[in-house]
């Protein structure tokens, strides 16, 4: 049985009440040795409400974004100290919607995995390549630039993930294929190996970017792939769960 991880990334979905009735519902259709492998990731409004639902569970949750500093004079944005308090296990880092429609740049996004870290929260930092990337060959410049500026704060002893993302493959249905995600993953495993030892040899990659029930299977075959980051696919309890258990296998 493969040890496998999906984070469901809700986005700007689900309200509080919305948030609270699908925790409940996967709380009652998920068996337990499933629950410490599922986490969902609530818009911060609805990050209460999930919270308090899961509380007596094992089913564990995170932000899709924070800022670096605690508190102050910052409007609009959230602290990754209320995450913590709240109960996040993770929070996403540098998701490629952050970085194209909010301008949010390495330098950025280095101190917010910082200071999530020093919380003992653990970063789920993503990478990965427009299509005007790949086409001009420049995937593997990109990914090891985006690794290279956004881990430069790492402490390589605490948690840390890393979501790979084609951004061509997000929500557009076109999944990568088999070739260009084992290709990529082995390069992050290689890029972590060579920085951080064991620690990053025992780092969890994730893939995301078109996750659906009926790839999950051959996806999560893939050397290095330890499960996955998925949008639209993880906003309905059953789609959800039929991808953790195709994947697992
Ligand atoms: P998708 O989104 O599964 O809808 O392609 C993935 C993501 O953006 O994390």
């Amino acid at each position: 049985m493969a040890n496998i991880y999906c984070v469901g990334n809700w986005k700007m979905n689900k309200s509080p009440s919305e948030a609270a009735e699908f925790c409940l519902e996967l709380e009652k259709k998920a068996r337990q040795d499933e629950k410490t492998h599922l986490v969902v990731l609530p818009p911060a409004i609805s990050s209460q409400s999930v919270a308090h639902a899961l509380k007596p569970t094992s089913l564990r949750w995170g932000g899709q974004n924070c800022y670096f500093e605690s508190h102050g004079a910052f409007t609009g944005e959230t602290s990754p100290v209320v995450l913590k308090d709240l109960g996040a296990t993770f929070c996403l880092v540098g998701h490629s919607e952050r970085r194209q429609i909010f301008s949010e740049g390495d330098e950025l996004l280095a101190k917010k995995l910082h200071s999530l870290q020093v919380l003992g929260v653990t970063p789920i930092l993503c990478v990965g390549e427009t299509l005007d990337d790949r086409k001009w060959n420049r995937t593997e410049e990109v990914v090891l630039r985006q690794l290279q500026n956004g881990l430069s704060q790492l402490e390589s002893s605490k948690s840390f993930w890393i979501a790979y993302e084609p951004v061509w493959a997000i929500g557009t249905g076109q999944v990568a294929t088999g070739e260009q995600v084992q290709e990529v993953h082995a390069m992050i495993r290689k890029f972590l190996q060579d920085n951080y030892g064991e620690n990053g040899n025992g780092a969890v990659i994730l893939y995301g970017g078109s996750v659906k029930p009926d790839n999950a299977n051959w996806l999560a075959k893939i050397a290095n792939v330890d499960g996955f980051l998925i949008g639209g696919a993880s906003l309905k309890v059953d789609d959800f769960l039929q991808i953790y258990r195709q994947a697992r296998g």
